[in-house]
């Protein structure tokens, strides 16, 4: 008698670009079903018609108001989740060469990146706690390993969210759920387009997307990818004096 085992089903929040449409892509291809959000399609939109395992779903991560929706929009197709991918993230820079600088930035910044992965967290716990052997996935960056000039907001932002889900992982545990977070360096996509710095060990998403599916399988605590990025920023983390002379703007004279 012939068995057919089920698919394995994966949440995926901002998979209409970059790294999270490069998983999406991944995911799709080692057989998963894939619900992925972002607010819009963008570039998820040809793969719709392409793979009966992808469905798109709208979310805002930092509308609070969807969350019930969401959750309930996951539930019609989907009993469980095996595993949520959450990594919806933008990145702006703190610029204080103007005379008023955007402040407010940082709240959007934080509201995106640390409170749009609560948000999505409380979407998709419920749907989590019904998996057998579920796997909650953070997105940080390795940016909070060492201090970037102007990343003020976005390091913060990616230093709460890794606080936040080592917590996470300790609190989890009676329900049986794993917690990740990823670190990933410099990768290509419309992101870091705008950076105007050398991005060192920068990465194609394909290629990003490839280290972190193997490393999601291994369910490891934190993974920081590539090394060399992880070696060059344990330098400035432990010499932050010649790491300040090396990325500080010069003093104007
Ligand atoms: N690229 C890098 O070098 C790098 C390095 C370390 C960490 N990361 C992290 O990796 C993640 C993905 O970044 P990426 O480089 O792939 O950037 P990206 O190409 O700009 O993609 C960002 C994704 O997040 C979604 N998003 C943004 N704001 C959202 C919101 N309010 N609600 C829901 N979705 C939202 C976007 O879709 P919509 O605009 O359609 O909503 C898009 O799908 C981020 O968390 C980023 O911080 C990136």
């Amino acid at each position: 008698m012939s068995h057919t085992k089920s698919k394995q089903v994966v949440w995926i929040t901002g998979a209409s670009s970059g790294i999270g449409l490069a998983l999406t892509k991944r995911y799709l291809d080692n057989g998963w079903k894939v619900l992925a959000s972002a607010r819009s399609e963008g570039e998820l939109s040809p793969l719709l018609s392409l793979y009966d395992d992808l469905t798109f779903i709208a979310f805002d991560v930092t509308n609070e108001s969807q969350i019930s929706l969401v959750r309930e929009q996951l539930s019609e197709h989907t009993e469980h989740l095996d595993c949520a991918i959450l990594n919806a993230g933008s990145c702006e820079y703190l610029d204080l060469s103007v005379e008023q600088p955007d402040w407010d930035m940082s709240k959007r910044v934080m509201m995106v990146n640390f409170f749009g992965m609560i948000h999505s967290i409380d979407t998709c716990l419920p749907l989590l706690k019904k998996a057998s052997r579920p796997h909650l996935v953070g997105v940080g960056s390795q940016a909070v390993n060492a201090a970037f000039p102007k990343a003020e907001a976005y390091g913060a932002s990616k230093a709460a969210v890794r606080y936040f889900l080592a917590s996470l992982r300790m609190d989890l545990v009676p329900f049986g759920i794993d917690v990740s977070c990823l670190l990933p360096g410099f990768v290509d996509t419309p992101l870091t387009k705008k950076n105007d710095f050398s991005m060192p060990f920068i990465m194609s998403s394909e290629d990003a997307a490839q280290c972190m599916f193997k490393a999601i399988q291994r369910r490891p605590y934190e993974y920081a990818f590539p090394k060399p990025l992880s070696t060059m920023l344990w330098f400035g983390r432990h010499f932050p004096k010649v790491w300040q002379s090396l990325l500080a703007p010069k003093k104007e004279i």
